[in-house]
């Protein structure tokens, strides 16, 4: 038997990455792939509070990049290492990733600092494969305005998101061989054409 792989989609507010969340997951469960979905930050009883406290209230940025740790923790422990240790594929719906993207690019939060969290909360777990969902910001912004209620991160302005795409993509830069960017200003068909051929490849 292959080893469990684990997956992390990440991208902008509003770049499309749960729809193709779905449509990837579908693809490799046709594979007969024994998969679990979960969403960071979240995941685990305790980061499903953390989630509601980290999207609503305002706090210190070296705190929220603490919590977003903190959570990650629990995460790792609870749910991802024990499924891949059982033969379950996991997908995430964002991992550490977007703590450099949001916390660091957006937030400003210091690189070296978000490193020793990374190293001390999931040191030896990297994703197989991260799908980052690229997209022009105004294009992103757009396909939010519809939303009625917009939590602490959506509610930023435009050059917040700007300065997370740039950081999600100087990453990408760094791990090519983990990250590939998926081109999410393309028509849905055409993304999830994409998708379905990773999901046959990987
Ligand atoms: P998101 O996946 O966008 O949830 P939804 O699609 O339900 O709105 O995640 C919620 C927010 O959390 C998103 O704006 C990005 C932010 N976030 C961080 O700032 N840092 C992190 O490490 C993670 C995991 C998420």
């Amino acid at each position: 038997m292959s080893k469990a792989k684990f997956i992390t989609f990440e991208g902008v507010d509003g770049a499309g990455k749960s729809t193709g969340l779905e449509w990837f997951a579908d693809a490799l469960r046709q594979r007969g792939i024994d998969l679990l979905v979960t969403r960071e930050p979240g995941g685990t009883p305790l980061g499903e509070q953390l989630r509601t406290i980290l999207l609503n209230q305002p706090m210190h940025i070296e705190t929220e990049a603490m919590l977003m740790f903190a959570a990650r923790r629990e995460h790792v422990e609870q749910v991802i290492r024990p499924a891949l240790q059982r033969g379950t594929w996991v997908i995430s719906d964002r991992f550490s990733d977007a703590s450099f993207a949001y916390q660091g690019g957006g937030r400003g939060v210091p690189l070296g600092k978000l490193e020793q969290l990374e190293q001390w909360v999931h040191g030896d777990l990297q994703p197989d494969l991260t799908l980052l969902f690229d997209i022009p910001i105004e294009v992103a912004r757009q396909r939010l305005s519809g939303n009625l209620s917009l939590d602490r991160f959506e509610q930023e302005k435009g050059e917040f998101f700007e300065r997370v795409r740039q950081a999600y993509l100087a990453r990408a830069a760094k791990s090519a061989g983990r990250i590939t960017v998926i081109n999410a200003g393309k028509t849905l068909i055409e993304v999830n054409k994409e998708l379905s051929n990773i999901a046959t490849s990987i």
